[in-house]
């Protein structure tokens, strides 16, 4: 056997998967970049593995509960494969791990590592020490894991698509009283301004077209300059809007009271900047507004929504919603629908409240019945499908710029994104990918719409 093919050579792979937010998605990148530098190759399939990890969310206890399942069905799978194939270690990332890293350990003996979002760029470190013996890692380090953390190879980014995420922000300081977030990401910290330009660069260099810019609480953005000057979210926009051949950007998840005027300003000023916004609201009713502890009103967030929607008439809303918070009356819910009514989404997810220890909520004693939760959570599901469908309904006619993104299911298809993040199906040449394109919209379908190229004619946005 020459020394080319023996396995010693061979790159280790590792498979991730991941559960939860967009940050979750962005992280899990960032580990198998971190470990490509030491050698790993990422694989689709868990069969070929050197390494599993599973990246977890904390949010729900259906998330959380999950990860012990799916870690049974991991350890049947290796303990299958046998003792003469290669070893496999498993290890938790993410939320769960940070919230739960001590009891995973006792819990799941077959986990051979765990590890918290913040020390992701010792990654490779404990890969290898977790050969030799169980390793633990959930604390929140002094130095900042993204000057750590190796930057993708342009083939890497290439193979990832026209679309990208970039965290800019992490962490929360604003301790609804529902979330686990605050505690299993931490308080809140900006990425420094250059860090985040840098990034950007490379991804457009790479050929991204379409940044998403993330963050827990992203429009709490004031990352420092290098005069060590704070810089919003709008700025910061601004100074993304600079970058060849980056042209669009997008922003999640926005809190209602970090909704500045400069960032508003930018969703006037900023072609680039996307006219769809996530704005979550959570409850209609003051009083539950109150007892979650969101620091604004229902009239407070319908004012703000009416001075978004002055400086980018088009803008396409969307939120989040939970049912049967404690305390929630069949007024307050009544309530919460009305801002569905007013606002008018274009999309918006809705959770049933879950009790999550260590928050204030866990603590209420006015726990709302599971009957009564998925009662209102049908009736809210169907309220939001409504609007969601009459805004795609408005879509048809019009003439949107569509990111062609990759192809489409059926043959000579291609499938793009529209502005207000719509999927778009459009038959066309294949050579198109990568552009945006004028696209008369002809039809809704129930969560997409399709259309036809057009060549010359006014875009609608
Ligand atoms: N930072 C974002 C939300 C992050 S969590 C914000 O402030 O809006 C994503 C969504 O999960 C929340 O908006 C909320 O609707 C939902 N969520 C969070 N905790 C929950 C809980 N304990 N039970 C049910 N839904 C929850
Ligand atoms: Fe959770 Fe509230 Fe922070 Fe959002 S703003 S992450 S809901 S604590
Ligand atoms: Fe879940 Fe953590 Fe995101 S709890 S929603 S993966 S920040």
């Amino acid at each position: 056997m020459s020394a080319k093919s023996t396995p010693r050579n061979q790159p280790r792979k590792v498979f991730i998967k991941t559960y939860g937010c967009q940050m979750n998605v962005y992280d899990s990148d960032r580990m198998v970049d971190a470990l490509g530098a030491d050698g790993y190759v990422e694989t689709k399939v868990m069969d070929d593995a050197d390494l599993v990890l599973l990246n977890t969310c904390h949010i729900r206890e259906k998330a959380s509960e999950k990860v012990f399942s799916e870690l049974g069905r991991i350890r049947d799978f290796r303990d299958e494969r046998g003792a003469g194939a290669k070893k496999m270690l498993i290890g938790v990332a993410g939320c769960v791990a940070q919230a739960e890293g001590e009891e995973i350990m006792a819990r799941a003996p077959a986990v051979d590592l765990v590890i918290g979002p913040q020390s992701y760029h010792r990654l490779p470190d404990l890969v290898s020490r977790a050969h030799n013996e169980r390793v633990i890692d959930t604390e929140f380090p002094e130095e900042d894991k993204f000057a750590h953390l190796p930057a993708p190879k342009r083939e890497v980014t290439i193979a990832r698509g026209l679309t990208a995420f970039l965290t800019v922000q992490e962490g929360c300081d604003k301790f609804c009283s529902f979330c686990v977030v605050p505690y299993t990401r931490g308080a809140e910290v900006s990425r420094p301004v250059a860090q985040v330009l840098n990034e950007a660069r490379g991804l457009a260099g790479a050929g991204v077209r379409e940044v998403t810019l993330l963050g827990q609480n992203v429009n709490a953005y004031h990352g420092l300059d290098d005069k060590g000057r704070p810089v919003g979210l709008g700025a910061l926009c601004h100074m993304l809007a600079e970058i060849e051949g980056l042209e669009r950007i997008r922003y999640t998840t926005s809190h209602p009271r970090d909704m500045d005027d400069e960032l508003i300003a930018a969703h006037r000023d900023l072609p680039q900047l996307m006219p769809y916004l996530h704005l979550p609201i959570q409850s209609g009713s003051d009083g539950i507004l109150k007892a979650m502890n969101r620091r604004h009103t229902a009239r407070q967030y319908l004012d703000l929504i009416d001075r978004i929607r002055a400086a980018r008439p088009d803008i396409a809303l969307s939120g989040d919603f939970i049912v049967g918070f404690p305390g929630e009356t069949d007024a307050d819910f009544a309530d919460t629908l009305a801002i569905v009514e007013k606002v008018g989404y274009a999309s918006a997810y809705s959770f049933k409240y879950s009790i999550r220890p260590g928050t204030p909520g866990a603590e209420m004693d006015n726990q709302v019945d599971e009957a009564v939760k998925t009662e209102r959570l049908a009736a809210l599901q169907a309220a939001i499908t409504h609007k969601q469908q009459a805004f795609n309904a408005g879509c048809v006619g019009l003439t949107l710029p569509v990111l062609m993104e990759k192809p489409g299911r059926m043959p000579g298809q291609v499938a793009g994104r529209s502005p207000y993040l719509q999927p778009v199906h459009v038959m066309a040449d294949a050579a198109l990918i990568g552009q945006i394109v004028p696209v008369n919209i002809t039809a809704q379908g129930k969560n997409s719409l399709s259309g036809t190229i057009v060549t010359a004619d006014r875009l609608a946005v």
